[in-house]
């Protein structure tokens, strides 16, 4: 077995990335799993792409700079994932995959994929968004409550290191306070 956080942060970094308390709610809150076909947008470094592949069946992750899909297809090849296709495209122009499992979307105006999504999705598939701003959340949300998705939900994720030590146990006073707020949502 390999320690996963340590190890992807040896994995080279774009923009910001997704940390393992999120994609840990993702993998469990979609239920990807062998049988998974998924779709990934933005790619940006590809830590959540490379987290969905190491379970899910195939992942395409698509995103649109150049030189993030470097970044990421760096990333792939050093994991030897054959399984996990990165690819330069919009996902708010037409996505051609049907019968996706699990679509998720981190990236600006990800609302705007939402039409696309719905149309990838099988029934019953899932769709995750990952968003840093409230705002965000809200504009995905109505978006999603427009197109008839089923099972809305919003969370956020507070992880605190806990210090043990013999003069006292509490929560250390540094760490990683806000990253993202995840969406989930159905297609029913
Ligand atoms: C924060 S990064 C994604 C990080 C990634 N989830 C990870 O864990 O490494 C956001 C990415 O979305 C990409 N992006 C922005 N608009 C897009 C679009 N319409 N279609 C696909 N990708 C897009 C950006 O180029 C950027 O690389």
């Amino acid at each position: 077995m390999i320690n996963l956080p340590k190890h992807f942060k040896r994995l080279k970094r774009g923009p910001q990335v997704i940390l393992p308390k999120d994609i840990g709610s993702i993998l469990a809150y979609t239920g990807v799993n062998k049988e998974s076909v998924c779709v990934d947008a933005g790619t940006g470094s590809g830590w959540l792409a490379i987290s969905l592949a190491r379970i899910a069946k195939h992942v395409t992750s698509y995103d649109i700079r150049d030189e993030f899909l470097e970044i990421a297809r760096k990333n792939v090849q050093n994991e030897g994932l054959s399984n996990l296709d990165v690819k330069k495209h919009d996902v708010t122009k037409k996505i051609s995959e049907s019968d996706v499992d699990v679509f998720t979307l981190d990236m600006p105006n990800a609302e705007k994929a939402l039409k696309n999504v719905k149309a990838a999705l099988k029934e019953g598939g899932f769709v995750a968004g990952y968003l840093p701003h409230m705002e965000q959340v809200k504009a995905f949300v109505t978006a999603l409550e427009k197109l008839k998705f089923t099972n809305i939900f919003t969370i956020e994720n507070i992880e605190r290191d806990i210090l043990v030590r013999e003069q006292g146990v509490r929560p250390s006073t540094k760490g990683v306070w806000h990253t993202g707020y995840l969406v989930f949502a159905q297609k029913q």
